[in-house]
């Protein structure tokens, strides 16, 4: 897990340079004739799309069929369990720390009492014009793990078992994963009722990263919401099939994870 804390720094320290320096070596290269793209990333990389989306439509010709996909990049501005604000004071750090305050969205900027809060999807995602699939489970381990009870919210490890097994969890850690779920659920409500061109794919899995792999996109035995893989839910979105608007019902129901946690 703490792979990813490192994938954030490293990469986007210098990250609108690199994402920059990546596109104007690809234009040249066919990307300035493709007539369908799709920008995807997990995790930090997930995160990432939403920051970059708008960017690569522009730069793409106005004839491409342009799509942006974020995979577990949903990190909820999201209280611990000791109502800290753990999630937002890293991210806050981050920006400062890395100067891109002015690179998040200036329409979503000036419209909250907080701007930086605009480095959650779940605030910047209304200003974003590309269609967009949200692609996240609602028990994402890596935010569970350190945004929701990260370490110094649980000094006497209550959560230790919890936290590799779900089926060890109390009630109560049931009940405060759930209220994750909801949090994440509401944050989505908009997108999910009035995104015409959107795609949403919210199961119930311990996972983190679902498309890269594929045994999670599309194997006989991957996750599955109301029968369909996260590749068959991603390619009716994509190329407008059908609407694609999926919530699986709460744990312990979803027996298609593949969980991280036993
Ligand atoms: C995309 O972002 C880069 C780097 O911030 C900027 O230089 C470029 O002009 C943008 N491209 C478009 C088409 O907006
Ligand atoms: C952002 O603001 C600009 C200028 O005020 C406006 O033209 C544009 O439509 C806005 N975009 C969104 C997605 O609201
Ligand atoms: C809340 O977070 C702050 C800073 O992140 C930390 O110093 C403090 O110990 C935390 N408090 C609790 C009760 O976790
Ligand atoms: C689920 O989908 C598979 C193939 O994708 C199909 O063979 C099976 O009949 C479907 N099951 C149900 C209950 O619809
Ligand atoms: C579109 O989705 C609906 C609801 O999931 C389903 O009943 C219908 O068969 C789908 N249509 C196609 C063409 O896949």
């Amino acid at each position: 897990m703490e792979l990813h804390l490192l994938e954030i720094l490293c990469f986007t320290i210098k990250g609108q340079r690199i994402w920059h320096a990546i596109i104007l070596d690809l234009l040249p290269k066919g990307l300035n004739l493709a007539n369908k793209a799709l920008l995807s990333g997990c995790s930090a990389g997930g995160l990432a799309t939403f920051f970059h989306c708008d960017n690569f439509t522009r730069t793409l010709p106005k004839t491409a069929t342009v799509k942006c996909l974020s995979d577990a990049g949903f990190f909820l501005d999201v209280r611990d369990v000791t109502l800290n604000h753990t999630a937002r004071v890293f991210y806050e750090n981050l920006i400062n720390l890395q100067g891109i305050g002015k690179y998040l969205d200036k329409n979503c900027t000036s419209s909250r009492y907080y701007p930086h809060q605009c480095f959650f999807p779940q605030y910047s995602l209304a200003y974003i014009a590309t269609p967009y699939f949200i692609l996240n489970s609602v028990y994402d381990v890596y935010q569970f793990h350190h945004h929701l009870v990260p370490p110094s919210a649980d000094l006497h490890g209550y959560w230790n078992h919890c936290k590799i097994r779900p089926t060890s969890c109390t009630p109560n850690q049931i009940r405060i994963l759930q209220g994750f779920r909801s949090q994440m659920l509401r944050d989505l409500t908009f997108f999910y009722g009035f995104s015409k061109r959107g795609g949403l794919y919210l199961n119930s899995c311990f996972a983190h990263c679902q498309s890269e792999s594929q045994d999670t996109w599309f194997a006989p035995d991957s996750p599955r919401v109301n029968n369909k893989t996260i590749a068959e839910a991603v390619g009716d979105w994509y190329f407008g099939r059908n609407v694609t608007k999926v919530v699986d019902c709460p744990y312990p129901c979803d027996n298609t994870c593949h969980n991280l946690l036993s």
